[in-house]
C-alpha cells in the first residue's frame, strides 16, 4: 500500500487490523480533499472518491482538465499539494503518448516483457515466470499470434492492445488508460470496450481518461474534472446538463440517450 499526502493518514473505521499483505479489502483508491499540481501551483482540486475492485471509471474532462495529472498522482509520480490519496494496489498505465514513441525495433513480446520486468529486482534476469506473464498478457488482449511481430509495424489499435498487455504483465490490479480510444477505428474501439469489461470482470479496476461523454455511459462510474472535481458517481445519475456544462465550461453538448435535451462536447483534438 502506498499513501501519499501531507496530512495525517486516515484512521480505519471500525478499528479492525490492517489487511494481510497482498490482500486488498476495501477500495483500491481513496481520495479525500485532494489537490494536485506542479510545484505549488494547483491544477486540479476538490478530489474525493473511492474506486472499488472490479469497477470501470471514466475520467471525463476537457484538455487541461487534470486527467493525466490525476493518473500521475495515482502512479506515485506526483505528491499531492494537499489532502490524502491512498492507493492500496499496484497501478499500471498506458500513457497518452507511448503509442507513437515506441517505434524502435522491438517485438510485441519485448514490449509486454517490459511490464513483467517492473516487478523484478535489478540483479535478476527475466526467467520463465516473466516469460509466462508476458505471453499470458498478450493472450489476454488477443495479440499472442503476433508476439514476434515488430511493434512498429502494428496498427494503432494493435499497439494499444500490446501496451495494455504491458500493463497487465506488471500484474497490476488498477489499470490507468490515458485516452486509449484516440486514433482507433470503430472495430478496434469495440474490441477495447470488450477488453475493459473483461478486465473488470476479473476483478481489476480500470480508469479510462477520455473527452467523450458517450463512452463514459458504458462504465460503472464517471469522474468529471475541469480543474476541480465537478462530479463523481454512476454516469446515469450524474451526467446531466449542468454537470456537462461545468465540465466543458458552458459549451453546448448533447446528453447521450436524451436527444434534444442537452449537450455533446464539441470536437476535442486527439493527441
Ligand atoms: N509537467 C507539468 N508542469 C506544469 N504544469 C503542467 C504539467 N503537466 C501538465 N500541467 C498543467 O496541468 C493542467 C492539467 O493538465 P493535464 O495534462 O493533467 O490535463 P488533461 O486533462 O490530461 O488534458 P488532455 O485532455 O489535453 O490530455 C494543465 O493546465 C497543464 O498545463
Ligand atoms: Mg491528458
Amino acid at each position: 500500500m502506498s499513501e501519499v499526502g501531507n496530512s495525517p493518514p486516515e484512521v480505519a473505521v471500525g478499528g479492525g487490523s490492517a489487511p494481510a499483505e497482498g490482500s486488498v479489502s476495501g477500495p483500491l483508491v481513496s481520495a479525500r480533499d485532494l489537490a494536485l499540481g506542479y510545484g505549488s501551483e494547483v491544477v486540479v482540486s476538490g478530489l474525493g472518491f473511492d474506486v472499488d475492485p472490479g469497477v470501470t471509471v471514466g475520467v471525463l474532462g476537457p484538455n487541461g482538465g487534470g486527467k493525466t495529472t490525476l493518473f500521475r498522482a495515482l502512479l506515485g509520480k506526483l505528491a499531492p499539494v494537499r489532502g490524502i490519496l491512498r492507493v492500496a494496489t499496484t497501478c499500471s498505465t498506458v500513457p497518452q503518448t507511448d503509442r507513437s514513441r515506441l517505434d524502435y525495433p522491438v517485438t510485441c513480446l519485448d514490449v509486454a516483457r517490459m511490464g513483467s520486468l517492473a516487478g523484478l529486482s535489478w540483479w535478476k534476469r527475466p526467467g520463465r515466470r516473466e516469460q509466462k506473464a508476458s505471453m499470458g498478457a498478450l493472450e489476454a488482449v488477443g495479440m499472442a499470434d503476433l508476439a514476434d511481430a515488430s511493434f512498429g509495424d502494428l496498427s494503432g489499435g494493435q499497439r494499444q492492445r500490446v501496451l495494455i498487455a504491458r500493463a497487465l504483465a506488471a500484474e497490476a490490479d488498477l489499470l490507468l488508460l490515458d485516452e486509449p480510444y484516440s486514433g482507433l477505428d470503430a472495430p478496434s474501439a469495440d474490441r477495447l470496450d470488450h477488453l475493459i469489461v473483461e478486465l473488470a470482470a476479473e476483478g481489476r479496476s480500470v480508469m479510462i481518461a477520455t473527452h467523450d461523454v458517450d463512452q463514459t455511459m458504458d462504465w460503472d462510474r464517471v469522474l468529471c474534472l475541469n480543474h476541480e472535481q465537478v462530479a463523481w458517481g454512476s454516469p446515469g445519475d450524474v451526467l446531466d446538463r449542468e454537470v456537462l456544462e461545468r465540465t466543458y465550461g458552458g459549451q453546448i453538448v448533447e446528453i447521450p440517450g436524451h436527444p434534444g435535451e442537452g449537450v455533446l462536447p464539441p470536437h476535442h483534438h486527439d493527441h
